[in-house]
């Protein structure tokens, strides 16, 4: 068996172990969620020279939902630079849920990116002019990220535009501490589409090997962040992406991952790999069930813990 028949084999063998997991809730906050087949489960990984190995419903849409945080953060951070953008949002993990208020105490500046709040306001740093909207730009570099053109899911977009009133709750409350800069009904609007952005597992496994690269995209070998900003995206993906499971997640399985309500879920290995599940029904921490089984499986096997 060649090295790609192995990966394929692994890939698999993971699925084929944890399909019939019956465990966790599909989220149902954000109603169109609910719309997602549960016993989809799809696994995938792109090596640094560009192959895409898979498994399962690989190539199923859903949306991005909070896994579009550290690709949004890189934006930021490639836009107006860490130090002002670590002035507004930190690089602490919360130990809190993803909705939780995680605000500093008397400055309003939510604890990390990855947390609901956080991502707010890195949405918000992202520059808006007339001819180039935030949105727009954020579109684009998510695109960029997976290699191809992504769109928005129309009714997930406003299904929790209808129903995101926590969100917006989050985004007055930062504002009236002093962030003046942040638009709350703009921001969050801004924020719900991003959210909605439709991709599949290989598409995420794409975003995150691009970032296990260095910032370049292995399949198109466009330079789509710079290096220094793909560590920083990392770094906080480490301590920060699974929310207050990242302690036990960077314990078990040793990788910078994110997770994301609608069941999507990757994972980067440093100069090695981008991983990527997707699996609606979620643990209580908002991860995919199914997905965190077999990504720290994949680990223990294959030693892929970074520690
Ligand atoms: O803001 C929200 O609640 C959703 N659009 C995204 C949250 C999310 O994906 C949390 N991750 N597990």
């Amino acid at each position: 068996m060649n090295a790609a028949e192995a990966v394929n084999d692994a890939l698999g063998a993971l699925h084929a172990r944890f399909a019939d997991v019956r465990d966790g809730e599909q989220a149902d906050y954000i109603p169109q969620l609910t719309r997602a087949d549960p016993d989809d489960f799809g696994l995938a990984l792109v090596s640094m020279d560009g192959h895409c190995y898979s498994a399962g419903e690989a190539d199923t849409p859903f949306t991005v939902q909070s896994v579009s945080k550290p690709f949004v953060y890189a934006l930021a951070l490639s836009s107006v630079g860490l130090d002002e953008v670590d002035r507004w949002v930190g690089a602490e993990p919360s130990g809190e849920a993803f909705n939780a208020i995680s605000l500093e105490a008397g400055t309003g500046r939510p604890a990390n990116a990855m947390v609901n709040a956080g991502a707010i306001v890195t949405t918000a740093l992202v520059p808006d002019t007339p001819e180039s909207p935030a949105f727009d730009r954020i579109l684009a570099c998510l695109s960029r990220f997976a290699g191809r053109l992504l769109d928005v899911d129309e009714e997930v977009y406003a299904s929790e535009a209808a129903t995101g009133d926590r969100n917006r709750a989050l985004a007055y409350l930062i504002r009236s501490t002093g962030t003046d800069y942040l638009d709350p009904v703009a921001a969050v609007d801004t924020y719900f589409r991003q959210c909605a952005v439709r991709v599949t597992a290989v598409d995420l496994a794409v975003m995150a090997a691009t970032l296990a690269y260095g910032g370049v995209n292995p399949l198109t070998g466009e330079t789509v962040v710079s290096a220094e900003v793909a560590a920083q995206v990392l770094s906080v993906m480490a301590t920060c992406g699974m929310y207050n499971g990242s302690g036990e997640w960077l314990l078990r399985v040793g990788l910078p991952a994110k997770s994301g309500v609608s069941g999507g879920l990757i994972a980067a290995g440093p100069a090695r790999f981008g991983l990527a599940a997707y699996s609606p029904p979620l643990d209580p921490a908002g991860t995919s069930v199914r997905g965190r089984a077999a990504l720290g499986a994949l680990s223990e096997r294959y030693g892929l813990h970074l520690m």
